[in-house]
């Protein structure tokens, strides 16, 4: 946590004007309620990026970034945290406490500049030693591409970096934070990186904020990468990426590959625009920085089965991104085949040219939903519509959504319009492919749906929050999400004018925030007069709904309307075993 006390952050945020912060620095248009802009995250024509001076808060509908008025600062200005807090209590003529009266010095400037020295240290050890020079020559590595990538070596001795470094206390517990030594059992430190090929990882200003080290020869774990810290975390991060922005000043397509090895070895071959995740899958995040800085991504896989699974869960996670004007393809490689050995072994016009051909997400995305269902039949078709609901649900509306439901309705064999519509979940559209659910019960996923628009809700409206009664009993529902909601209610309760961006502000260090970002930036059409009568009746469905009574009713319903499942069968036998009241009544009445 910073030391910049939260009361402080709390009255701040009630202060800001985000009209203001972000006017400074983007042309906005007022529009109704709202402020409108080009974002200034993505390349747009039309403003899609709204600024709410109701909620503090930004929201781009192309490209899908928001926050408040310091997630502002820090993404467009680039800031740390503290920074914006600080030009943020510039900008209001107020001065910044520090919990610890202590210098203004942040703890996060230390470690940057550890792993800086870090990072010298092993680039100087590997022009001195040669079985590591040799190792990167013998994997057809010039020296130059090495150098620009920063690569190093780190001595095959227990200690070379602590010694280097300094083992003074303080020393000790910064190289500890940036993950570079380890904690002995018995007491005593040692280095976590030895005799390994060392690639540093860079943050977007080029930072070095990790380390992955290779083995030279057939040591485990081939690699062994820095642990999360507070400068690392690795779902966000992207190896190559600082490189790329280094060497091309316009990047009309980024190709997103698996390994350190494949990235350096295309750079070599002059293919300057490759990024490798770092031993994760494809993250959301990873996909919001690509696509702010390229159109066109191109994902790398192996072209065995693991490789498919990874390109389809890529798939599913970039598909709320795929606004009008972005594209993503796949390219899968041969067998036992990665960019850089095929890159050494073709060349790079070769290469380029897969890339050239590579898969267009929405074939990808009807090749694999066609590979599952029997396509000559008329059940299997109107599988394939069911299959396809969930996907096409997530995709922006747009062009782009549009032409896939098109060339659905082409491939299933079904009217345009008519697909369009139960991909909506109209059911009235064809009653085929969902069986009539009227006067069936919410299913069980409809009460956590409950609180999470309990949770919007709140987050939206915190004054009518504040006011609204909470019911009995909404402590003790077992439901994911209640902890949450029940800390944002005390909160409003205390602070009644914290204000939307004030609670996001709170949870900021904490795991929910982007959750909570999502939700705040999701428009819930209910006015300011009517929030606190809608949050009471959203909390009393909770509580209600959570007994178990209630269940065994829904499901009694089910059972006489469209009927349940083997599953859903044996759950309601051991609700009714358990002699729940409302069901064993309903039960008899039938
Ligand atoms: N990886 C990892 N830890 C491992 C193995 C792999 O973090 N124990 C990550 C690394 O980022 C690595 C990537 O997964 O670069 C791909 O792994 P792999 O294909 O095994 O390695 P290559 O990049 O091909 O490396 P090399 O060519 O040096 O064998
Ligand atoms: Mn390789």
């Amino acid at each position: 946590m910073s030391r910049i006390p939260q009361h402080f952050i709390d009255d701040l945020m009630s202060r800001a004007d985000i009209v203001e912060t972000i006017g400074n620095r983007v042309p906005l248009k007022k529009a109704g309620r709202e402020f409108k802009a080009c974002c200034p995250f993505h390349d747009e024509k039309t403003p899609s990026f709204t600024v709410s001076p109701a909620k503090q808060f930004y929201h781009c509908f192309g490209c899908g970034a928001h926050g408040t008025a310091l997630t502002f600062l820090m993404e467009h200005d680039h800031m740390e945290f503290v920074d914006a807090v600080e030009e943020l209590a510039r900008e209001l003529g107020v001065e910044v406490p520090r919990e610890s009266g202590g210098p203004a010095r942040r703890p996060a400037d230390d470690l940057y500049a550890v792993m800086d020295k870090a990072a010298d240290f092993f680039r100087q050890q590997l022009k001195g030693n040669k079985t590591a020079v040799d190792y990167l020559r013998s994997r057809g590595l010039d020296g130059e591409t090495a150098a620009g990538f920063g690569i190093g070596y780190a001595p095959a001795r227990w200690d070379a970096l602590i010694d280097h470094i300094g083992a003074t206390e303080q020393h000790l517990r910064q190289m500890s934070a940036c993950g570079l030594i380890i904690e002995r059992d018995q007491g005593g430190w040692y280095d976590r990186f030895r005799d390994r090929i060392m690639f540093p990882i860079r943050d977007a200003r080029g930072r070095t904020i990790a380390f992955g080290g290779r083995v030279m020869g057939d040591g485990e774990p081939k690699y062994l990468n820095s642990p999360e810290t507070r400068l690392f975390h690795k779902g966000r991060e992207l190896y190559g990426l600082y490189e790329a922005r280094l060497a091309l000043r316009d990047i009309p397509m980024l190709l997103v590959v698996e390994g350190y090895m494949d990235v350096v070895g295309l750079a070599q071959a002059g293919i300057r625009w490759a990024v490798a995740t770092l031993g994760t899958a494809t993250t959301g995040d990873h996909l919001h920085r690509l696509f702010r800085i390229t159109d066109t991504v191109v994902f790398c896989f192996d072209g065995d089965r693991a490789g498919r699974q990874a390109a389809w869960r890529a798939l599913e996670s970039a598909l709320p991104g795929l606004t009008d004007g972005r594209q993503m393809r796949f390219l899968f490689l041969p067998d036992g085949e990665d960019p850089d050995s095929l890159v050494r072994k073709e060349g790079a016009a070769e290469f380029e040219h897969r890339v050239e051909k590579a898969v267009p997400l929405s074939d990808y995305l009807l090749e694999h939903l066609q590979s599952q269902v029997d396509m000559s039949s008329l059940d299997g078709r109107a599988r394939m519509a069911e299959l396809a609901r969930p996907l096409v649900g997530r995709i922006p509306e747009g062009i782009y959504r549009d032409l896939l439901i098109r060339r659905l309705a082409g491939t299933i064999g079904m009217e345009e319009d008519r697909l369009a519509r139960i991909l909506r979940g109209d059911r009235s559209a064809d009653a085929r492919f969902r069986p009539a659910t009227r006067g069936s019960p919410a299913p069980p996923s409809a009460r956590s749906s409950l609180v999470r628009q309990a949770i919007a809700l709140a987050l939206h409206h915190p004054g009518a929050a504040a006011r609204a009664e909470i019911p009995e009993g909404l402590a003790s529902v077992e439901l994911k999400g209640i902890p949450l909601l029940l800390e944002l209610l005390e909160i409003c309760k205390d602070n009644p004018d914290i204000g939307t961006a004030g609670l996001l502000e709170r949870w900021r260090e904490r795991p929910e925030h982007p959750h909570l970002l999502t939700l705040a930036a999701t428009e819930l059409l209910v006015s300011e007069e009517v929030a606190g009568t809608v949050i009471e009746d959203t909390l009393g469905q909770i509580v209600h709904r959570a007994g178990p009574d209630r269940r065994a009713e829904d499901l009694l319903s089910k059972a006489r309307g469209p009927g349940l499942n083997t599953d859903e069968k044996e759950e309601l036998r051991e609700l009714l075993a358990r002699g729940s009241r409302t069901a064993s009544r309903d039960h008899k009445s039938r």
